[in-house]
């Protein structure tokens, strides 16, 4: 059984891991903690890259500490320091890597650059031992929107992606024209819930095209011109907008899957798999192909260090190795590298 103790610090949430288990069998998350930057960059509406970082120095070696306290693990018995090594906004990657590096180094284990978009894309099996691949993977977090064919640890055939605003940045962009805040995703949620979802007309951008692609730009302008139309409540908008975002993921993921081979489960991963309107969607999508759908608790789906730590536990099973103490972060870091350039696509992490 190998433990790996994980650090993500790649947009605004600090977090600290500490999860033992093997790929074939039991695993467990023996402590985790996370700060989230939510009150530092409330004010300005979005993420701070400079304060970002800060923050990210100031709290990472205490989160550390605790969960080591927490766990009753000192740092000899960990079996590796696993670090979201991109892609997101450089200064918080350096400093979780760079903190990774000097605990490996000082203990003399090995370092596990991690891609946080795998960690993200593994976290199923984290909490589902009985995923196997290959599966179907829908990752909707902040900046990233794809399908994936899941194949093993690195082995990733990406299908589709967008063309412009990434999911969660499409309600993210919506909570803060309706006036609900940074981050935006839950308060749509909350607000939608009280709304009629077909009360407000919105497009559904590249909905009946045959490539896969998503596609939400058109999206959050038409949101924007319900808004100064003055003719809408603001929760007949919120929910109008997730059901005609729901209706896009749907139709692009049903083309993906029939695009992609044959897959063992529909998963879906990444901060916007929290959604509960999405998640009952995907279901629906699921079943309609004979497939058991899986989502990770909710914890997991936004961003988190347990992911990257059984991430790292996923590399070390697979026989990948450590990484040099001399990798470099990185801002962007496609999980599968030959797939075609798509406009706009993973300008942000
Ligand atoms: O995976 P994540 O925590 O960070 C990135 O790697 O980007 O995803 C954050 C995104 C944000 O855009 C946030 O608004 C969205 O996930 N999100 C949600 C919900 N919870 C988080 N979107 C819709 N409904 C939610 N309940
Ligand atoms: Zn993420």
């Amino acid at each position: 059984m190998a433990l790996v103790l994980g650090i993500e610090s790649s947009c605004d949430e600090t977090a600290a891991a500490l999860v033992a288990g093997t790929v074939g069998g039991e695993r467990q998350i023996l402590a985790q903690a996370i700060a989230s930057q939510e009150a530092e960059h409330a004010p300005f509406g979005g993420v701070v890259p400079e304060i970002a970082a800060r923050a990210h120095a100031e709290r990472l070696v205490p989160l550390i500490d605790k969960v080591l306290k927490e766990a009753q693990v000192t740092l000899n018995e960990v079996d590796a320091v696993a670090a979201t090594a991109g892609p997101g906004l450089i200064g918080g990657v350096m400093v979780g890597l760079v903190t990774a590096k000097a605990l490996a180094m000082a203990q003399g284990k090995p370092l596990l650059a991690i891609n946080h978009l795998e960690g993200h894309a593994l976290s199923p099996r984290l909490a589902d031992p009985s995923l196997a691949y290959p599966y179907a993977l829908l990752l909707v977090s902040g900046g990233h929107c794809q399908v994936l064919r899941v194949e093993g640890v690195g082995r990733y055939q990406r299908l589709a992606t967008t063309i412009d605003d990434a999911l969660g940045e499409a309600f993210d962009k919506t909570a803060k024209i309706l006036g609900l805040g940074y981050p935006g995703g839950p308060a749509v949620e909350r607000l939608a819930a009280t709304g009629n979802p077909r009360a407000v007309p919105l497009p559904r951008p590249l909905v009946g095209s045959g490539e896969p692609h998503f596609s939400f730009a058109g999206l959050k302008s038409a949101v924007s011109r319900a808004v100064d139309s003055g003719q809408h409540q603001p929760a007949d908008i919120a929910a109008s907008f997730q059901q005609a975002a729901i209706d896009c993921i749907i139709d692009r993921t049903r083309i993906a899957l029939d695009a992609m081979g044959p897959v063992t489960a529909l998963v879906v991963a990444g901060g916007v798999a929290a959604n509960k309107a999405v998640r009952a969607a995907l279901e629906e999508l699921a079943a309609a192909h004979a497939l058991p759908f899986t989502a990770p608790p909710l914890a997991l789906c936004t961003d988190n260090a347990a992911m990257i730590a059984w991430a790292g536990i996923e590399k070390l099973a697979a026989g990948h190795g450590a990484d040099p103490l001399d990798v470099s972060a990185r801002p962007r870091w496609p999980l599968d590298p030959d797939a075609e350039l798509v406009r706009g696509a993973g300008v942000k992490a």
